[in-house]
């Protein structure tokens, strides 16, 4: 095919690979692309109809367990080539060496971006060095007994019974990882102990979440960060008053209280009894921070096994990402990609459908993971971007889109490039279950087709008339049932929905992420954005504090 191009992460890392500014307009590689994507595109029809065995692969990809299918992407081997020179011309591989090193490349705020260490596999010699090792490894070790207390019943509240209900108290990063998760693991969830997430201050979200519990056989996780999110403050106030109401104590409400935070000094401040604070580290940010003790109510419902089989999916993918050559590497793939559609086709938008119910919350995780870290509108040296950056990512189960919003995706004026996400093998315990798993299978492949291909006036009226309906009627009707097609997708497929192969599909999505912003030469790990409406919270709080 052509000479291995440097992988992103394997060649040393390129002199001042750091942190220097790569605004990505000044490359010649996006100078190729803009020319390219000038040219008159053929339609993905055209593309899928001749057979061209290096086009298809050259864009299939297989990692950790994990397959990616790219062939209906908008894409020839020239702009691949170009695409893979763009990463090259940006220094992925310099760039992600600084990461792994623990450079401060969070730099507005000063600190590395290490969740990868959070799934080493405890090898002293990481890049991140043994320190950090060590202490990852003492604290994973901590909280997954814990939660194993937790699931075997030996973890007792105040009045000596088990543990039957975990309720995570959380928000955003704090929330949603182990949320989804818990729900796409589901399969392996102890059925002794029920894990509830509470992700909002909604007085219903926990009125909902309690109401049939006792307090007594009730375990609630504060997960923040920060341990000053006003949300979970107010959430974790309300859980020590019903824990009072049932005349528990503070004192006896310890047994019934676990806090999860980087500032376990605030927390022991708030009366959390130090053996039930677990901890992690500010170069942990939120959205990359499960793999954490924030993963503490998932370790519950699934056990500290299928835990460290997470870890080890992800790691398997971290160990391709830094090692693959740039032309196999999935992750320098989807995010190549996402570049190419959304900088040179233009689209606004990204749609991630999944084809299992399980997957549900796979959703707002990666909206999170992907729009709070590149939602951003200057470079990193402070210049304003011209390109980019992050497109808006929505979606859910894609079978259920094809009966809600799937129109747009076909007939709309919107080109909607799409994530369509797959389990090859079907565990459920049901007796039809293969004929369920071969529908889904069968509709995510049918719509990645008719969004590719499409179905023109000419193939319409042919449609049409074989219906039998006169030809006033097909001259009416065939605008109306013309789809236009060309629609770019990817196909993703996990082996099977085990814990390995979602630790693979999450750090696949965080490598994509750190690519993109990597290309777009902006600040992935902070998120200043979210921080005027707390500001005006605050003043907003203290003024109606004023009013009483
Ligand atoms: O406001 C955004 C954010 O800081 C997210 O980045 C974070 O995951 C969430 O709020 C919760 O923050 P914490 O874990 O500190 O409560």
């Amino acid at each position: 095919m052509h000479a291995t191009t440097p992988s992103p992460c394997s060649s040393a890392p390129s002199a001042g690979a750091s942190l220097a500014a790569h605004p990505p307009a000044n490359l010649p590689a996006w100078g190729r692309l803009r020319t390219l994507a000038a040219a008159p595109q053929p339609h993905l029809r055209d593309r899928l109809t001749v057979a061209d065995a290096a086009r298809d692969a050259a864009l299939r990809f297989e990692a950790a367990g994990l397959r990616l299918d790219a062939t209906r992407q908008a894409v020839d081997l020239p702009i691949w080539h170009a695409l893979l020179a763009l990463a090259r011309e940006a220094d992925v591989a310099g760039q992600a060496e600084a990461l792994r090193r623990g450079e401060a490349i969070n730099a507005t705020e000063g600190r590395a971006a290490l969740h990868p260490a959070l799934r080493g596999d405890d090898d002293l010699s990481a890049p991140w060095g043994p320190a950090i090792s060590a202490a990852v490894r003492d604290e994973r070790e901590r909280f997954l007994a814990a939660a194993e207390r937790v699931r075997s019943g030996t973890w007792h509240g105040h009045r000596g019974l088990p543990i039957r209900t975990v309720v995570n108290l959380g928000i955003g990063g704090s929330d949603l990882g182990p949320r989804m998760a818990t729900a796409a693991l589901a399969a392996l969830a102890t059925p002794t102990v029920a894990v509830r997430y509470v992700p909002n201050a909604d007085a219903w979200t926990l009125h909902e979440a309690l109401r049939d519990l006792n307090p007594h056989e009730t375990l609630f996780v504060v997960q923040s960060k920060s341990f000053t999110t006003p949300e979970t403050r107010l959430m974790a106030d309300t859980a020590r008053r019903w824990l009072s109401d049932a005349e528990l104590d503070p004192a006896a409400q310890a047994a019934h209280l676990v806090a999860v935070t980087a500032r376990p000094d605030l927390a022991r401040a708030q009366g959390f009894d130090p053996a039930h604070i677990f901890v992690f580290w500010d170069w942990v940010g939120g959205r990359y921070s499960v793999w954490s003790a924030i993963g503490f109510p998932l370790a519950v419902a699934i056990g500290a096994a299928s835990f460290r089989q997470l870890l080890a999916g992800a790691r398997a993918m971290d160990a391709h990402f830094w090692h693959a050559p740039a032309e196999r590497n999935l992750p320098l793939a989807l995010a190549l990609l996402s570049v190419w559609n959304r900088d040179f086709l233009r689209c606004p938008t990204h749609l991630v459908a999944v084809y299992a119910e399980r997957l549900r919350h796979f959703v707002p995780y990666v909206q999170q993971l992907a729009m709070e870290s590149n939602g951003k509108r200057v470079h990193r040296d402070g210049t304003a971007c011209a390109v980019g950056t992050e497109a808006i990512v929505w979606g859910g189960v894609g079978l259920e889109g094809q009966h809600a919003y799937f129109q747009l995706l076909h007939q709309g004026r919107h080109r909607v490039p799409v994530d369509f996400i797959g389990v090859d093998t079907e565990d459920t315990p049901l007796p039809l279950a293969a004929r369920h798993h071969r529908l889904m299978r069968d509709n995510l492949l049918a719509q990645a087709q008719a969004l590719a291909l499409g179905r023109d006036e000419a193939q319409t009226r042919a449609q049409l008339r074989a219906e039998g309906l006169d030809a006033q009627t097909v001259k009416a009707l065939t605008p109306h049932r013309t789809f236009p097609g060309n629609v770019p997708s990817n196909l993703l497929w996990l082996p099977r929905l085990d814990a390995h192969a979602l630790g693979a599909l999450m750090a696949a999505y965080e490598h994509k992420v750190f690519c993109e912003a990597a290309i777009w030469d902006i600040q992935a790990y902070d998120q200043w954005g979210v921080e005027l409406g707390k500001t005006l919270l605050h003043t907003l709080a203290r003024s109606d504090g004023a009013a009483g």
